[in-house]
């Protein structure tokens, strides 16, 4: 266990999940991707820094922004996990986290552009749609009715299941 941290600085992963709201399993696959960090008690448990409360809340608020969690971790960036953050390190992050969000709404507007002109036409053409092919990355796996190929296949692989 990290010498310097006091035993009432650190959650149980019981205690995390019930203080942010996230699963337990939900956390281990945070920590597994190094978005958050724990220390480990002599008998292999995991113990949290009080710190890690504002991380597992801000990655809740990404996940409800639709924010991947690599674009998390960016926006994280050099935050420290083995200390509590300082007030400047969290000034970084905002900006970085500012910076991604505005990636996020530019695409969503681009997107809401394309739908709307979609919503209109109606055509569905895989050659000039770019809401459903674009920049016609479907032409680079081959010719024919791709789409259908991928449906079928989808649907006999399904059959495959137990
Ligand atoms: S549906 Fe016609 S361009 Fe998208």
């Amino acid at each position: 266990m990290n010498p310097g941290l006091e035993p009432d600085e650190l959650l149980t992963i019981g205690e995390m999940s019930r203080r942010t709201g996230v699963a337990a399993s939900a956390l281990r696959y945070y920590e597994d991707l190094g978005l958050v960090g724990s220390v480990r008690t002599g008998g292999n448990q995991r113990r949290y820094p009080r710190h890690m409360l504002r991380r597992v809340s801000l990655i809740s608020v990404a996940k409800r922004l639709g924010m991947p969690l690599a674009d998390v971790r960016e926006a994280f960036g050099e935050v420290p996990m083995e200390s509590t953050p300082s007030h400047t390190d969290w000034q970084r992050a905002s900006r970085r986290w500012k910076k991604k969000l505005e990636e996020r709404r530019r695409a969503i507007e681009r997107l809401e552009h394309e739908l709307t002109g979609c919503i209109g036409c109606g055509c569905l053409s895989l050659k000039a749609c770019a809401l459903l092919n674009p920049d016609d990355a479907l032409a680079a796996t081959g010719a024919g009715p791709r789409r259908l190929e991928d449906v079928v296949e989808d649907e006999e692989s399904a059959g495959d299941e137990p």
